[in-house]
């Protein structure tokens, strides 16, 4: 009865712990493609590609559902997938919705017309593909009016969080939140749209302020992967048990795991 859990690298591993913790009777497959990572700099094509293969590999390890805890691939790939690749018996699902429709204080499958909301002006912080793919724009747009977003592209701080150089990635994190500040000097919410960045979290609250909500993705997709067990109870695949899959050095990727997650992962080849 799996779940597959699929990311660029490590990032994910921030919506499978909390997965983990809501579901702890539910096996999950992780997949980090960290030979390939950071998807935020390659083009829609390569995402879908690469995002593809790692899927699929997911659906051999038993898992007849999977959550794309990547945003860049749920940017950029996910609509094609989901329209022309996925199998009828098999689900995929990106982590936006669940994200936005906190944002915008509705509940799942209210599909009501677009309303004014709480929130007014936005900060998202993402990659750069999943800022130019304008996706949190378009299912925003879907659910909420007069609510202004200022996207910042964060450069690097993938590659920082995947190279375990923290020092870097506060830099980054501190120089990006400027940017923003600058297009958009009082924020009232700010969304981390990478599921590397709740690793980073402390950095981004600490320099947008305590006056800024900040929306972060692990919780919300957990609460979200939840309700939809619930509903849809034979989505569990057959697979039975859990694993760590990567496409990079196991070795050095369960090292990286372990500093995150604060607990022994043992990654093995995909
Ligand atoms: N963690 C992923 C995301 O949520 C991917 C980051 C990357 O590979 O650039 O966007």
């Amino acid at each position: 009865m799996a779940v597959g859990i699929f990311d660029s690298g490590l990032g994910g591993l921030t919506v499978y712990r909390a997965a983990a913790d809501r579901l702890p009777d539910v096996p999950f497959v992780y997949f980090g493609d960290n030979a390939h990572t950071p998807y935020g700099v390659r083009d829609a094509d390569d995402i879908y590609e690469l995002t593809t293969k790692g899927v699929t590999r997911l659906f051999e390890a038993g898992c007849d559902l999977v959550i794309l805890a990547c945003n860049t691939a749920s940017a950029a790939a996910l609509r094609r997938m989901q329209e022309n690749w996925v199998p009828s018996d098999k689900r995929v699902l990106g982590v936006f919705v669940p994200l936005i429709e906190a944002l915008t204080e509705r509940q799942w499958g209210d599909n009501s017309p677009p309303r004014e909301v709480g929130v007014q002006h936005v900060a998202l912080f993402a990659t750069p593909a999943t800022v130019r793919s304008r996706a949190f724009q378009r299912e925003l747009a879907f659910r909420a009016i007069g609510v202004d977003v200022e996207a910042q592209a964060c450069a690097g701080v993938v590659d920082a969080i995947e190279d375990g150089d923290m020092i870097l990635a506060e830099a980054l994190v501190r120089s990006h939140v400027d940017a923003l500040k600058r297009k958009m000097p009082d924020p009232d919410a700010a969304v981390l749209g990478c599921t590397h960045y709740p690793i980073v979290e402390e950095y981004f609250r600490s320099a947008l302020g305590e006056r800024v909500k900040v929306f972060s993705q692990p919780k919300l997709v957990a609460e979200s992967l939840a309700d939809y067990l619930e509903r849809r109870p034979e989505m569990l695949g057959l697979g039975e048990v859990p694993m760590f899959l990567t496409t990079g050095d196991p070795e050095r990727v369960s090292d990286q795991a372990t500093r995150f997650l604060r607990r022994r992962i043992e990654f093995h080849a995909a």
